[in-house]
């Protein structure tokens, strides 16, 4: 019997988020173009060395001194598709940039050669990541080595996890099923292996799956925060009630703080990590530098762990300080 040649091999991985068809859309563009002039190119060519073919040992052709409307068009309109590409590029970029507020923070940790993810209501895995179907989600990812890159095809999505800073990237999965999960970037002897599955499931087979006991601990971030803010006696000078050698932490995430100097820093994950580990470099107007660095003494985990404490800090009553 006849077998269709090719079937496995598609021009698109599967999609499976909702922003797979804009970027598949995009892509079909700039092939759809780069293809259209390229036969365009050559049937001119083959057509323009056919009619002018030199019949004539004696022949001299009339000289040519160009054509203004002819330069006119063959500008004009590679510059309109290149601005139409810049733009609808540029639109998709920044659509995709932003993540939903609704949007549920997973945290991923890449590292030689696994993928550690950690989900809000602290069950952890290694080289899986569950999701729900129909729920933007965003993963902020840090590396506790070298350079990585976290790259799921289906839903379109790739971000190289550098070391030393955060990285964030969002979806939102429409398709219930699995999907390829791989480090995109080379780095070191066993890349090749640094790849798993993400789990798309419906909103009430997540729950189930986040109520299954895992291995280890399953304390949420916040928790592990909390505790390991009490262990460090950071609440010795960030004291709740404001009066302390250090800014009071209780509902800063968000906001914008001034520094010493008039410098602006709206505080987000990037900030608290920094101030965490590099705390000489945002000094808060109105405060010396007296914080110790934690850099080397706790894990890219604890960090952020760290940081989701510290995001819940506002939620709980603050006791008023003596002004
Ligand atoms: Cu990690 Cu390649």
């Amino acid at each position: 019997m006849w077998e269709q040649p090719f079937k496995d091999l598609d021009f698109f991985p599967e999609a499976a988020s909702t922003i797979a068809w804009e970027i598949d859309a995009l892509y079909l563009f700039a092939v759809a173009m780069s293809v259209f002039f390229t036969i365009l190119i050559f049937a001119v060519m083959i057509f323009i060395s056919l009619k002018f073919k030199r019949r004539d040992e004696d022949f001299v052709p009339k000289p040519v001194h160009g054509s203004v409307p002819l330069e006119i068009l063959w500008s004009v309109i590679p510059f309109i598709i290149t601005q139409v590409l810049f733009g609808w590029g540029a639109y998709v970029f920044f659509k995709y940039s932003q993540p939903p507020v609704d949007a549920m923070d997973i945290h991923v940790v890449g590292k030689q050669w696994m993928w550690k993810i950690q989900h809000p209501e602290g069950k952890r895995e290694i080289n899986e990541l569950h999701v729900p179907v129909d729920q933007p989600v965003r993963l902020i990812m840090s590396s506790e080595d070298v350079l990585h890159s976290f790259f799921v095809p289906a839903f379109r999505v790739k971000r190289d996890v550098v070391p030393g800073r955060y990285q964030k990237l969002w979806f939102e999965a429409d398709k219930v099923g699995e999907y390829h999960l791989f480090c995109a970037e080379y780095c070191g002897n066993e890349h090749s292996k640094m790849i798993g599955t993400v789990y798309v499931m419906t909103a009430s087979e997540y729950d189930e799956w986040l109520r299954t006991p895992g291995n280890g601990e399953e304390e949420t971030p916040a928790q592990a925060g909390e505790r390991l803010f009490s262990e460090l006696r950071c609440e010795s000078c960030h004291s709740a009630a404001g009066v302390g050698r250090a800014p009071s932490l209780a509902n800063i995430y968000g906001t914008v703080v001034t520094m010493e100097g008039g410098e602006r820093s709206r505080v987000d994950e990037a900030y608290l990590r920094e101030s965490i580990l590099d705390p000489k470099r945002h000094i808060v107007a109105g405060f010396e530098s007296t914080m110790p660095t934690f850099q080397g003494q706790i894990t890219e985990e604890q960090v952020f762990e760290l940081i989701a404490y510290i995001r819940t800090i506002g939620a709980e009553p603050v006791v008023s300080g003596g002004e």
